[in-house]
């Protein structure tokens, strides 16, 4: 007889997507709703805080309802909640936690925390259905830009991040300065498939010192600006580039930005002696990044996985690492609280 499976609700409101899922213990999925803000943060053409936390209180209901219809289940089938509480936006975390403290109050269930980050990782531990520990974790997203030495699966150690801007943020940037909408990753990844990745030289950032397994992406970023008018153009909005141009700075920008994420990620397998890399977040959707990742996997022949596209942006699947806490015996009280900030180890 099949033991039954336990299936847990997981919530992820760490930034601007609304989003719940139902997982059971063998990493099957059951439903998988994401409420995306994109409409509601493009004409400010990144997120704004407050229109993030309110637009989360407006939905979150709505979507844990929708993801229990996807599932065909009611509520007291479910067996614990789990809710990403750091690193994220800190109006946007709450309201995930008090919903999921509500429910696990309510309902009785145990409350578990996710680390966001880690829960990028796991992604490509549900995706693959493989034991990914242990491995290098590189997360690239919106937020963060962090290359861990993940143990296993509750012991990640932080190698290092950037040091400014988030690659996801930097393509943001540069997708607005050229005039594309938000979010920027997808329209410059786009518009670049038709420029020169070497029309422009721009500088990659630590990348000559394999002792620092660092980013910085704020210097690029000016290197861009620079292409786009002089210093003291003040509104870049009035500069009519010609659409070759603006892909040619676009791919230049990506190769440069790609080129520091393979480096570095290469350097902290020789730094570590770990013979696996993990890629997850929002900028893993990359075509380019993922095309040169593999390529560098095949000749330096270390095994190597990224998250599926629909698991790269934020969603509530990856949550399914809560179950790796749960089987360790650790649940959370009513007393969890956010974290906004990286959690530096
Ligand atoms: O992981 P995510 O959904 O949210 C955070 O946790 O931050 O990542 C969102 C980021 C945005 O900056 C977006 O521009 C970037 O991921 N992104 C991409 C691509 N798709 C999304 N960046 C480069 N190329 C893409 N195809
Ligand atoms: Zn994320």
């Amino acid at each position: 007889m099949l033991s039954a499976q336990m299936r847990i609700l997981t919530l992820e409101t760490t930034c601007d997507e609304t989003a719940a899922a139902i997982v059971t213990d063998q990493l099957e999925v059951l439903a998988s709703i994401v409420a995306s803000q994109d409409d509601l943060h493009a004409r400010f053409r990144g997120v704004v805080p407050e229109i993030a936390a309110r637009a989360h209180v407006e939905r979150i209901l709505p979507v844990i309802d929708q993801t229990l219809q996807q599932a065909g289940m009611k509520l007291c089938e479910l067996e614990a909640i789990a809710v990403a509480n750091t690193p994220g936006l800190a109006g946007s975390l709450l309201v995930g936690l008090m919903a999921a403290k509500t429910l696990s109050l309510t309902l009785g269930i145990p409350l578990v925390a996710i680390n966001h980050l880690h829960a990028h990782i796991y992604a490509c531990r549900i995706s693959s259905g493989r034991e990914i520990f242990p491995c290098v974790g590189l997360i690239v997203s919106g937020g963060h830009t962090s290359l861990y030495r993940c143990a296993g699966p509750l012991e990640f150690h932080l190698l290092g991040g950037t040091i400014d801007d988030a690659a996801g943020e930097a393509f943001d940037k540069v997708a607005n300065m050229l005039g594309l909408p938000f979010p920027g990753g997808p329209e410059v990844s786009r518009v670049a498939q038709t420029g020169d990745p070497q029309a422009f030289q721009f500088p990659r950032s630590f990348l000559k010192d394999p002792e620092r397994l660092e980013f910085s992406f704020s210097g690029l970023k000016t290197a861009v600006r620079y292409q786009i008018a002089s210093p003291d153009c003040k509104d870049l909005s009035t500069v009519k580039l010609e659409p070759q141009r603006i892909a040619d700075l676009a791919a230049s920008f990506q190769e440069a930005v790609v080129d520091c994420l393979v480096g570095k990620s290469l350097q902290a397998l020789e730094t570590t002696g770990l013979k696996r890399l993990c890629v997850g977040g929002g900028v893993a959707a990359n075509q380019r990044f993922r095309t040169r990742l593999a390529e560098v996997a095949k000749k330096h022949q270390f095994d190597f996985l990224i998250a599926p596209l629909e698991l790269c942006t934020d969603n509530a699947v990856m949550g399914a690492i809560a179950f790796e806490r749960l089987q360790a015996g650790l649940v959370d009280g009513l007393d969890l609280d956010v974290a906004p900030g990286l959690v530096r180890k």
